[in-house]
């Protein structure tokens, strides 16, 4: 039996070779939202930026996992200003002064590499960049958080009361979610939540953090292509994600970037 027999309540405890296996996919995952750095700018589509992600993994020989993925069909989520996550490429032009993630979910060997970004779009206000790196702060120490003994609950306590002390909201709709040679499986990473509440963290687990950090009310809602979540009240949102592993002393973050441009302003 693989681990990919296994149901999706089952948390997979993972060895050696997982970790190598989630390294490389994670590290190629950091590329393409590495890559994108220099593109993304006012005037780009975030369907060329898609294009672009598409050929980088495929040359890499990876694939995109989110293609093919329940009729997704883009090998990034591009979720400008109000759009929460799970927002499709279009031909619509960054405008200066947006705030957007790029999400990418890659397969490498098997491996899923799972990890988004915020990038700003010129220069955008004051209050757009402080959520940002608020959501930033909030995914950090979420990671902090994600050690032996602890539980899934200390991630969201450690999220939400940053979050909220600095008066945004965090979204409740959308999970963290254990990731291996699957996308999605256990456990849900709640990005809300009490210290001991859910399952305990054991070395070998492997799962994303992926805290949504709303400038108003945490309240979501999908647009009619199906995918796009967007904040009930148009309030910004911001999200960062890592894919990691819990080690006997704390966890390894997969999906750092190799350049060190995990969080914006980027070099020019
Ligand atoms: N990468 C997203 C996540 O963090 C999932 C995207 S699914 C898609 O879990 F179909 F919208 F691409
Ligand atoms: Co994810
Ligand atoms: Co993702």
């Amino acid at each position: 039996m693989t681990d990919t027999d296994l149901d999706e309540r089952t948390i997979v405890i993972h060895d050696a070779a997982g970790f190598e296996g989630m390294r490389a996919a994670g590290r190629l995952a950091a590329e393409v939202l590495d890559m994108l750095v220099a593109h993304v700018k006012p005037g780009v589509t975030t369907l060329a930026l898609d294009r672009l992600a598409y050929d980088f993994v495929i040359a890499r020989g990876a694939v995109s996992a989110t293609i093919f993925y329940r009729g997704f069909s883009h090998a990034l989520c591009t979720s400008i200003n109000h759009v929460i996550c799970h927002g499709i490429p279009g031909p619509k032009p960054l405008q200066a002064g947006d705030i957007v993630n790029i999400d990418v979910t890659i397969v490498l060997d098997g491996w899923h590499g799972d990890t988004s970004r915020m990038y700003f779009v010129g220069d955008p206000p004051i209050k757009a960049r402080r959520l940002v790196d608020l959501t930033y702060e909030c995914l950090m120490l979420g990671i902090e958080a994600a050690k032996p003994g602890n539980t899934v609950g200390h991630i969201g306590e450690a999220i939400q009361r940053h979050a909220e002390k600095n008066r945004a909201s965090v979204v409740r709709d959308f999970c963290g979610h254990g990731l291996g040679r699957r996308f999605h499986m256990a456990p849900n990473i709640v990005h809300a939540g009490r210290a001991g509440e859910g399952p305990e963290l054991r070395p070998g687990m492997f799962f994303t953090i992926e805290p949504m950090v709303n400038l108003g009310r945490p309240d979501a809602k999908i647009l009619d292509d199906g995918w796009t979540a967007v904040t009930r009240d148009r309030s910004l949102s911001a999200q960062f994600e890592h894919s990691i592993g819990i080690t006997e002393s704390g966890c390894e973050i997969f999906t750092g970037s190799p350049l060190g441009l995990d969080r914006p302003p980027y070099p020019a």
